[in-house]
């Protein structure tokens, strides 16, 4: 069972206040990864107050990497509830890990791939151009899993047929998205970081 978390606590405060210090949190092979792959705790900060409109708001991380945005969303908005799904299992021990050692029980990290998720569960979306890597010029994060452009365009699908589904007034963040997978009744409410962070809210 998953309860609300709390603020501050200098212990767990002090990996919050750079990038360069929250990868140390993560071995070297991924940190590595941070500047393609992980979202800028800056960025994070701000979708998580888009995204944390509620209180208890459920809010899902489709495709959580290392952990990243749901640890630094639950860091900066402690009174919703997080979940990342990550199709990488050695991904998902390392969020799992992290999550562990600085103690957070508002978030659940799941291994597995977004298409197996019921929508209906969360609220709110968070999508850090998640598919990108299927494009044949992108730097993979590692060959553990499949890529094609058929696959782009499956979890594209998918996820707008989902979005599309939510009720009014569900929020989405997209973080550098190429928007395939916006479905036409989300508005967007607001940008940030040069446009590469956008706001969506159901019409
Ligand atoms: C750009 S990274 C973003 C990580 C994290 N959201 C963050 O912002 O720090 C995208 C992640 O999505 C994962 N991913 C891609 N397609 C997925 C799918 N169909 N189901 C689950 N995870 C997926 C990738 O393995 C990768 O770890």
């Amino acid at each position: 069972m998953l309860s609300a978390g709390t603020t501050a606590n200098p212990h767990i405060d002090k990996w919050f206040n750079s990038d360069e210090r929250f990868h140390l949190l993560y071995p070297a092979s991924m940190q590595s990864l941070a500047r393609d792959h992980w979202t800028p705790l800056e960025v994070v900060k701000k979708a998580a107050e888009f995204l944390a409109a509620e209180k208890n708001a459920r809010i899902l991380d489709i495709g959580s990497g290392v952990g990243k945005f749901c640890l630094g969303a639950a860091h900066f908005m402690p009174e919703a509830f997080y979940t990342g799904i990550e199709q990488r299992e050695a991904l998902v021990e390392y969020a799992e890990n992290t999550r562990t050692n600085l103690d957070f029980g508002n978030i659940e990290f799941i291994h597995g791939n977004f298409t197996q998720l019921n929508f209906d569960d969360y609220d709110h979306f968070y999508f850090f151009n998640s598919f990108y890597e299927n494009f044949g010029f992108t730097e993979k994060i590692d060959t553990s899993v499949q890529h094609s452009h058929e696959l782009y365009q499956f979890y594209t699908h998918h996820l707008l047929k989902q979005l599309a589904q939510k009720p009014t007034g569900t929020r989405l963040a997209t973080y550098f998205s190429c928007e395939d997978e916006i479905p036409e009744n989300f508005l967007t409410v607001g940008s940030e970081m040069d446009s590469h962070l956008k706001f969506w809210i159901k019409i």
